[in-house]
C-alpha cells in the first residue's frame, strides 16, 4: 500500500473537555452489569473439557490488588507457558496483553515511549494487542487516544510496532469507534457523536456524556469503510493484524445490545439485524486484510455504559457462529472485572457454547490471575489468556508466571495520566538473579 492510501480527515479537532478526561475510560461501577448477589460462577462448558479430556478443576482466586504471592498450583508444567498455534502464528505461550487504553498519545498521535512500554511487555512468540486506536475523527471519547486514520499516526506507529517486532512478539491493533460514549468537545467541529440510537449513555456520569445522533442507514457503509481503511493502515504500520473492538458499550456494542438499540432499520430489531452492523464490518475488514490477521473483542455478558442485552447467551453464540463463516482468526471475549478491591464479580452466564460453537482460537479476558488462567487452560475454557493490569505493572508477566514469583502492584490512579514514564514504563522487572 502506497502512504497516499492512508486517509485523513478534512475536519479540524476541538480542544477536549478537562471533566470529561477526568472520567477515564473504566471507571464507573454502574457499567459493570451484574451484582454479587445475581451472580453464579463460571464453569467451563462440558464439551470444552471433553475435548481436552481433563477434570476441569475450576477455581476462580483472589489476586488481591496484584501484589501477593500467588498459590503454587503446579510449576512443573504451567498450561499458560504452553505453546498454541493461533492460525499462522506460532505462539509460544499463552499470557496476551490486553488491550489497555493508556491516554499517553498526545493529540491522537503515537509517540516515541510507546515503544519502551510495548517492547517491555514484548516475549518472542508472545501476543500483544495495542490500546483502542480510533478508525476515524468521529472515534474519538478520551483525550489523548492513538487514532490510525492519518499519515502521521501510521508513521507514528512504524517505530513501535517495529519495536515489537525486534523482540519476536506478534502484535494486533485493536481498533475502535466510541460511538454515544463520547462528548462534543471530542467530536469535529463540536458536533454530537454518533449511534445505533439517540438515546443518551444512561450513567451516573450521564452530563459527560453529549446525546448522540442516530446515524442514518445510509451513513452506515461510511463507517464500515472506516474500520476498512484503519484496518489497511493498520498492516501499513506493520501490525500482524486488527482486533475488531466489539466490546463494552462502544459503537459496535450500541448496535449488537437490544437495550441500546432501538432502530427500527435493517441494522435493528432482530438479533440478526443488531448484528449486521459487526458483521459488515467484519466481512469489510476480511476483505481488505485477510481473515487470518482479524480477530474481534465481543462482551455480550457485560452492561458497559448501558450496553446490556436480555439474552447474552444467544447474541454470543450468534456471533459465533456467524464469525465462523467469515473465517477470522480469534474471538476475544471478556468476562465481568472486579470492579472494587475484596469484591468479585463473576459471570453468571455459561460461555461454553460460544467456546464450542467458535471456530478459531478464543481468548479471555476479565480479573484472571495465574491459578484462574492455567484452569482455563488446561480444562479447554479457553486457548488464551489476556491479562490487563497484571501485565500493565508487570512487564514481565509471562516470566513471572513460569516461576510463580511474586507480582508488583498496579496502580490505578496512574492509568490514564498522560506522564511519559509514570505508571507506564517504571514498574520494575524481576530481578536477574531469581
Ligand atoms: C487501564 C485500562 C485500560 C483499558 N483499555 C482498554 C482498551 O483500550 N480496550 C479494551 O478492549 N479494553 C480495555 N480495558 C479492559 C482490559 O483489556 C481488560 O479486559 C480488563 O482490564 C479486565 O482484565 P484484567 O482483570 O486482567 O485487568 C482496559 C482496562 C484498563 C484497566
Amino acid at each position: 500500500m502506497t502512504a497516499s492510501s492512508v486517509t485523513s480527515p478534512a475536519t479540524t479537532r476541538a480542544v477536549p473537555d478537562p471533566d470529561v478526561l477526568a472520567l477515564g475510560p473504566f471507571l464507573s461501577p454502574a457499567i459493570f452489569g451484574k451484582r454479587a448477589d445475581q451472580s453464579s460462577p463460571v464453569r467451563p462448558h462440558l464439551g470444552s473439557i471433553k475435548r481436552q479430556g481433563r477434570d476441569a478443576n475450576w477455581g476462580r482466586g483472589r489476586d488481591g490488588d496484584g501484589g501477593e504471592k500467588m498459590s503454587n498450583d503446579g510449576a512443573d508444567a504451567v498450561p499458560l507457558l504452553t505453546p498454541h498455534k493461533m492460525g499462522r502464528f506460532d505462539l509460544s505461550h499463552r499470557v496476551v496483553l490486553a488491550p489497555l487504553t493508556r491516554q499517553r498519545s498526545y493529540g491522537n498521535v503515537p509517540q516515541p515511549h510507546a515503544i519502551l512500554y510495548y517492547q517491555q511487555r514484548t516475549t518472542k512468540g508472545g501476543l500483544l494487542i495495542a490500546e483502542a486506536t480510533g478508525v476515524s475523527d468521529t472515534a474519538q471519547g478520551y483525550k489523548d487516544t492513538p487514532g490510525i486514520w492519518t499519515k502521521e499516526q501510521v508513521q507514528a506507529w512504524k517505530p513501535i510496532v517495529d519495536g515489537v517486532h525486534a523482540k519476536g512478539g506478534i502484535f494486533f491493533c485493536q481498533i475502535w469507534h466510541v460511538g454515544r460514549v463520547s462528548n462534543s468537545t471530542f467530536q469535529p467541529n463540536g458536533q454530537a457523536p454518533v449511534s445505533s440510537t439517540d438515546k443518551p449513555v444512561n450513567s451516573v456520569h450521564v452530563a459527560k456524556f453529549t446525546p448522540p445522533r442516530r446515524l442514518e442507514t445510509g451513513e452506515i457503509p461510511l463507517i464500515i469503510n472506516d474500520f476498512r481503511i484503519a484496518a489497511r493502515n493498520a498492516i501499513e504500520a506493520g501490525f500482524d493484524g486488527v482486533e475488531i473492538h466489539g466490546a463494552h458499550g462502544y459503537l459496535i456494542d450500541q448496535f449488537l445490545k437490544d437495550q441500546v438499540n432501538d432502530r427500527t432499520d435493517k441494522y435493528g430489531g432482530s438479533l440478526e439485524n443488531r448484528c449486521r452492523f459487526a458483521l459488515e464490518i467484519v466481512e469489510a475488514v476480511v476483505d481488505e486484510i485477510g481473515p487470518e490477521k482479524v480477530g474481534i473483542r465481543l462482551s455480550p455478558f457485560a452492561n458497559y455504559s448501558g450496553a446490556a442485552d436480555s439474552n447474552p447467551e444467544a447474541l454470543g453464540l450468534y456471533m459465533a457462529h456467524e464469525l465462523n463463516k467469515l473465517g477470522i482468526l480469534y474471538c476475544h471475549v471478556v468476562e465481568p472485572r472486579k470492579v472494587k478491591l475484596g469484591e468479585n464479580f463473576e459471570n453468571p452466564y455459561n460461555l461454553g457454547p460460544m467456546r464450542d460453537a467458535f471456530k478459531g482460537t478464543i481468548i479471555v479476558a476479565g480479573n484472571y490471575n495465574r491459578k484462574d488462567g492455567n484452569n482455563a487452560i488446561s480444562s479447554g475454557y479457553a486457548d488464551l489468556i489476556a491479562y490487563g493490569r497484571l501485565f500493565l505493572s508487570n512487564p514481565d508477566l509471562p516470566r513471572r508466571f513460569e516461576i510463580d514469583a511474586s507480582l508488583n502492584k498496579y496502580n490505578s490512579e496512574t492509568f490514564y495520566i498522560p506522564d511519559p514514564v509514570i505508571g507506564y514504563t517504571d514498574y520494575p522487572f524481576l530481578s536477574s538473579d531469581i
